[in-house]
Parts: structure tokens; C-alpha cells; sequence
């Protein structure tokens, strides 16, 4: 990707403050108001990088963003609403503040306590054969929430996004790697009869290419441009883009699953770098004639450089994938996990080390539901009582388990399987109509 391409999201709040909108309680203006001092901090679609303070680059800062994106925080009261209107025990991520911030959740709950429909949408730019543990993220979220909720839940494989935005990659590796994401979708266990999985390259035409059209009418030049920091010399197709990741917001783009029925909101689990799409979305949803879609957040997993920024598959060594074998695992956070501890032994048994910034106690806590056993580590950590050497030894373990666990699963996909997850009329109950 050019560097022109990634938007520095100060020059993008600038610009969404020139924006005459009609709506007055407009996403994008909430979006860009008085946040001038948050101007190193890149998060866009493409580019996730903290502020650099004094010469040298600082986590990302997930107060400011909410500040700054204009969302809200998810916080102790929500968590405790969600856990009594499902019945379920608020999974991990939301406990630890994984999925911290959201938009109009309680939309949401309140349908769902009503018992009226809605669904989930989520998805992904295949643009390597494999996923990264962040990927994985908002995906076994997204899970869980479909275990809760026991709703459809549509997934965009973006291969054309992956073809507009990255050199060298042709559309038939792109296209490959939407069928390979499929296997891997599959193996995190979403149930078949209720998951539609499709590719871009193939699904568009029919009612979702109405929507995508009527939504590229809505949204000027001026609004991509504030959006997404778009400049004159990027290929038009990247301008128009986002109007095929907005149309699977609505309904009536899954005529095989919602029929003709444009009032079925979705609820969007996503890393918080894909906000700009649907907050997009969400001021022109009204105009066309569709509910708002509602949004819940997550945090990125850190690289294993740090907590400045996200684990990226273009990024080398930055990411461990889910093809890795246990050796590569091994060796990939023995080598490249940035440590909290001291810089001597003696130092660190005297002075303990800094958990907080500690690449492999952060992973644990993706992968480990054991609070206690979280605590534990943390606790001995800081006391000096426990090494980087132990803790790294953790994660690598865990961290082991987790994805032959996941590779066992991926082994047991078929062809069948993947064909089916992509046909719009596989056999699915849906009851929406
Ligand atoms: P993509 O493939 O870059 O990422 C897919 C999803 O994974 C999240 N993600 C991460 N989460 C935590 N830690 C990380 N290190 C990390 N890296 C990536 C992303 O935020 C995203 O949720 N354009 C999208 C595809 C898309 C989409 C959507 C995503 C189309 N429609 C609707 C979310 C919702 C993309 O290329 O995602
Ligand atoms: N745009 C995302 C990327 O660049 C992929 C994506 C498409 C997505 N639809 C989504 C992510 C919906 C989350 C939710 O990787």
C-alpha cells in the first residue's frame, strides 16, 4: 500500500469538520469534534500506528479513539445489562475490556429482549492464504455472539478490497484466499444452516449491487475523501469501495435470508481500525430507507514487537499465523515478544518487570479464561518473582494448544463444506420472513 493511501486520521478529522451535513447528530461530525492534539495517532482501515511521543512510538491510546471516533465506552453497567438479558456470563473479551467500545448496543439488547430480529455482519480482506491471531479475534467473538444470540450472521470476504488496496496480488490470489478464509471460518465452528460466507468477486449482482449502487448516489467525493484520506491520484476503485462494505449492512442485500425486508438491523463485531465504513454508514442508513447499524468494538492484538501496534500479516514476523507449528511458535516469541521484564536477571528479581507492556502475558489473556491463573502471572510477574523466560514459556504453550486445537478442526473441513457455507440458498433456517 502507498503511503497516500493511509490516512492520518488528524488530516481526516480536519477534513470531516468541513463537512456540511444535514443530519445534526451526524456520526461523522460527533467524530470530529475539537480533537486537535490527537495528531499522531494513526488508526484507519490500513494503518494502525500509537502516537510517537519524545521519539519513540507509545501504545495505541483507546481513550482518545473513543473520543475521538465519537463512541461509547463499553463499561460495567452494559456488561451486567448484557449478561441478564442473555442469561450468559459475559464472555472474556468483554470482561478484560477486549471489546471496549460500541454504538448503540443497547439497540440491540432491547430487540433482542423483544424477541425481533436482527443479525450479525463481520468479515475479512483475505489477503494471505492464512490468518494472523488478530484475525481470529473478532471471529471467535463473533461466536459467541452468534452461540448467544442464535441469529444469522452474514461474513464479507473482501478479495476485491485486497485486489484495489495491495500491490501485487492478482484476483485469482485473492479469490483463493477468500476460499482458503472459508475453511479456516469454518473451523471456528460457525454453525452452517445460519452462516453465509461469501466472496465479493462472487456474490455482487442482484439486490446486493442495487444496494451497493443506490449507497455509491449517497456519498460524495468530499465525504470518501474526509473519511478515509483518499487523494486524487488513488485508483477510483478504492473511492468506491466502500460502498460494497456498507451495502451488506442492510438487509435486503441477502434476499435469500431476510426475503424483502429492509428493517432488520445487523450488529457489526469489528476491530475498532473499521469504524470509518460504518460510521459512514450510519448517517446515510436513515436516507435510504434502513436502520442504523449497530457497532461493538474490539481492541487490536498487539504485535510482538508491542502494544504500538496491530499484529498484521504484511508486517513480517510482526504476527503469528494459524498455520504456524508449535516449533515456529516457539521460536517466534522466544526471538520477537517484546518483554516487560528488567534488563538483568538480578535487576528483575529486585525491581519485578512491567506486566501491562509484556507482549506474552498480553496474548495470554486472548487465549486463557482462567482469571486466576491470569492474576497469578500478573502478581508474580511484578513482584520479580516470575522471569520473562517462565513467562514466555506460558504463552508458548497456550498459545500451541490453541492452534492445534484450531489446526485439528481445520483438517476435518471439505470442499462440501466450504461450498455450502457460500451458497446464498444452502439449506438455511431462517424465519424472517
Ligand atoms: P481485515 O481482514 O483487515 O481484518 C478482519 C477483521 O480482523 C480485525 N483485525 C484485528 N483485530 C484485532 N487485532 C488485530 N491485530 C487485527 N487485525 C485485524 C479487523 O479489525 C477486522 O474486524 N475491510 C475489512 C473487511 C470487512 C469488514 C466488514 C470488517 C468487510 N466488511 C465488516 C469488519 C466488519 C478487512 O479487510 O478486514
Ligand atoms: N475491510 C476489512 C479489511 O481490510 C475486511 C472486512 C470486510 C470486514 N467486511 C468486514 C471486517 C466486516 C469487519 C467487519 O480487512
Amino acid at each position: 500500500m502507498s503511503a497516500n493511501n493511509q490516512a492520518n486520521i488528524s488530516e481526516v478529522l480536519t477534513q470531516t469538520s468541513k463537512l456540511s451535513l444535514d443530519d445534526t447528530t451526524s456520526d461523522l461530525k460527533k467524530a470530529s469534534s475539537g480533537e486537535t492534539e490527537v495528531n499522531t495517532q494513526k488508526i484507519t482501515p490500513w494503518e494502525v500506528e500509537g502516537a510517537v511521543v519524545d521519539g519513540v512510538q507509545v501504545s495505541v491510546d483507546y481513550d482518545k479513539l473513543i473520543k475521538q471516533f465519537g463512541t461509547r465506552r463499553i463499561d460495567d453497567e452494559l456488561i451486567a445489562r448484557f449478561e441478564k438479558i442473555t442469561g450468559h456470563k459475559a464472555h472474556m473479551y468483554l470482561r478484560r475490556g477486549i471489546f471496549f467500545s460500541h454504538r448503540d448496543i443497547n439497540v440491540i439488547l432491547d430487540r433482542y429482549e423483544q424477541k425481533k430480529p436482527f443479525y450479525l455482519y463481520t468479515g475479512r480482506g483475505p489477503s494471505k492464504g492464512s490468518m494472523h491471531l488478530g484475525h481470529m479475534l473478532p471471529f471467535v467473538f463473533c461466536k459467541w455472539l452468534q452461540d448467544i444470540f442464535d441469529v444469522p450472521l452474514v461474513i464479507q470476504l473482501t478479495d476485491d478490497e485486497k485486489f484495489l488496496f495491495k500491490t501485487g496480488l492478482t484476483l485469482e490470489d485473492t479469490y483463493k484466499y477468500s476460499r482458503s478464509t472459508v475453511k479456516e471460518l469454518a473451523a471456528i465452528g460457525f454453525k452452517p444452516e445460519k452462516t453465509f460466507i461469501f466472496s465479493d468477486l462472487d456474490y455482487v449482482g442482484g439486490a446486493f449491487y442495487k444496494n451497493i449502487i443506490k449507497i455509491s448516489k449517497s456519498i460524495t467525493g468530499s465525504t470518501a475523501k474526509a473519511a478515509f484520506g483518499f487523494t486524487d491520484t488513488d485508483a477510483i476503485g478504492k473511492v468506491f469501495y466502500p460502498c460494497i462494505q456498507i451495502a451488506p449492512c442492510f438487509s435486503t442485500s441477502f434476499p435469500a435470508i431476510f426475503g424483502t425486508k429492509k428493517d432488520i438491523p445487523c450488529l457489526i463485531p469489528c476491530g475498532i481500525d473499521q469504524d470509518p465504513y460504518f460510521r459512514l454508514t450510519r448517517d446515510i442508513s436513515q436516507k435510504l430507507g434502513h436502520p442504523k447499524p449497530t457497532l461493538i468494538h474490539s481492541k487490536f492484538l498487539p504485535a510482538l514487537q508491542g502494544s504500538n501496534s496491530k499484529m498484521s500479516s504484511s508486517v513480517d514476523n510482526t504476527a503469528i499465523f494459524t498455520t504456524d507449528t508449535p516449533a515456529q511458535i516457539k521460536n517466534k516469541i522466544n526471538r520477537y515478544a517484546f518483554s516487560g521484564g528488567a534488563d538483568t536477571l538480578e535487576l528483575h528479581r529486585l525491581h519485578g518487570g512491567n506486566p501491562d507492556v509484556d507482549i506474552s502475558y498480553q496474548y495470554m489473556c486472548y487465549f486463557v479464561e482462567d482469571d486466576a491463573f491470569l492474576n497469578n502471572l500478573y502478581n508474580e510477574y511484578k513482584a520479580g518473582t516470575l522471569t520473562t523466560g517462565e513467562m514466555k514459556q506460558h504463552c508458548i504453550k497456550i498459545v500451541q494448544e490453541f492452534l492445534l486445537e484450531f489446526q485439528t478442526q481445520l483438517a476435518t473441513i471439505t470442499e462440501q463444506n466450504v461450498e455450502d457455507f457460500m451458497n446464498p440458498n444452502y439449506p438455511r433456517k431462517f424465519f424472517f420472513n
